[in-house]
């Protein structure tokens, strides 16, 4: 997805401004950054999701293999959606219809993208609710979605979006909710599709443990730009933009699980109080006057890029022992 801008009617400023993700088959990009900062509402707008009526995108393109379109004046073609590219929310009853029948509900998009025989598309919901780590499928199936916890709806949701092997994945937050045991079962499920099948996943997550864990490249979102991507074990060893080194300030580490973000001091600026140039220049401890004009996102290493007009910071801070 290249060069994403969009703004919501009303505002004064983008919401989210020039961004650039790309993930490569058989890849897993995280995306982190604090709540609030964009990371839902793009991948909505790659999903042609936000309301037509109140987002306006004023550039942004799509590519899935040899598939292009122009998110400007085109919507995610229907028959790629929940095929080619598929997405779990952190809200699961955003995917699924409280009057239908899980099993039904599963069964109908593989049989719409596959086509195959009813009682073929049952066996396979069957099998990816026993996948997500859902005990008697068989009986699930026949249940509706507020028979289950949420815990559970979550999974099936996720069962949903994979039945089909997308080629791209979109998971938002998708193990926020879940019990740790879950999590990590979920996390290997798409972990062995990637080998499978070669499903390239954008991952949104505030878990430094889970970008440890299953991400190959990070992007770190900071007030709807992205300012610092690349290779995780280089953003991780060594991450250049003032904002990415607060939040990696608590590095995860395999004795504590599900570490978070730490935590920058200051608050996000609200999108009408964003500050021109660099965004993160009200919190930020290096800025100056020159930080007034926005920093472009350049590389500093092979695929490894940062948006700040001091990247790399090694070169002008003098840091003592
Ligand atoms: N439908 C909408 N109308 C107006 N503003 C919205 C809408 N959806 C999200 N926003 C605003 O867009 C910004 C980014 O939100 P979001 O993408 O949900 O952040 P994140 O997922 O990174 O926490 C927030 O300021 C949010 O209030
Ligand atoms: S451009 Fe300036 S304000 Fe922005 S991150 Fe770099 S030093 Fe800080
Ligand atoms: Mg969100």
């Amino acid at each position: 997805m290249s060069d994403l801008t969009l703004r919501f009617k009303g505002q004064k400023n983008d919401v989210v401004q020039g961004v650039n993700l790309r993930v490569r088959r058989g890849e897993v990009l995280c995306v982190v950054g604090e709540s609030g900062c964009g990371k839902s509402v793009t991948s909505m707008a790659i999903m042609g999701l936000l309301p037509p009526n109140s987002a306006q995108i004023s550039s942004g393109k799509m590519r899935i293999s040899s598939d292009e379109w122009d998110l400007v004046t085109d919507r995610l073609p229907a028959e790629l959606r929940g095929n080619k590219i598929a997405m779990i929310f952190q809200e699961p009853m955003t995917s699924l219809n409280p009057a239908f029948r899980i099993g039904n509900q599963i069964a109908e998009v593989v049989q719409r993208h596959q086509g195959g025989t009813r009682a073929a598309s049952l066996d396979r919901a069957e099998e990816m609710l026993q996948r997500v780590g859902i005990a008697n499928p068989g009986q699930r199936l026949r249940e509706y979605p507020h028979q289950l916890s949420g815990g559970m709806r979550q999974r099936v949701m996720i069962a949903m979006a994979l039945a089909n092997e997308p080629q791209i994945l979109i998971a938002d937050e998708p193990t926020t909710a879940l019990d740790v045991t879950i999590q990590a079962q979920i996390l290997d499920l798409i972990a062995d599709l990637r080998d499978e099948t070669g499903m390239g996943t954008i991952m949104i997550t505030h878990d430094l443990g889970v970008v440890a864990e299953i991400a190959d490249t990070v992007a770190v979102m900071y007030g709807g730009q992205v300012v610092e991507q690349g290779p995780v074990e280089e953003v991780f060893r060594n991450p250049q933009h003032p904002y990415t080194i607060g939040l990696m300030s608590a590095m995860p580490r395999l004795d504590k699980p599900g570490e978070r973000l730490a935590i920058v001091p200051g608050t996000v600026p609200t999108i009408s109080n964003m500050p021109d140039g660099c965004r993160f220049r009200t919190r930020c401890a290096f800025a100056t006057s020159y930080c007034s004009k926005r920093p472009s996102l350049s590389d500093i290493a092979p695929d490894h890029s940062v948006a700040c007009h001091y990247a790399p910071l090694e070169a002008h801070v003098r840091v003592s022992a």
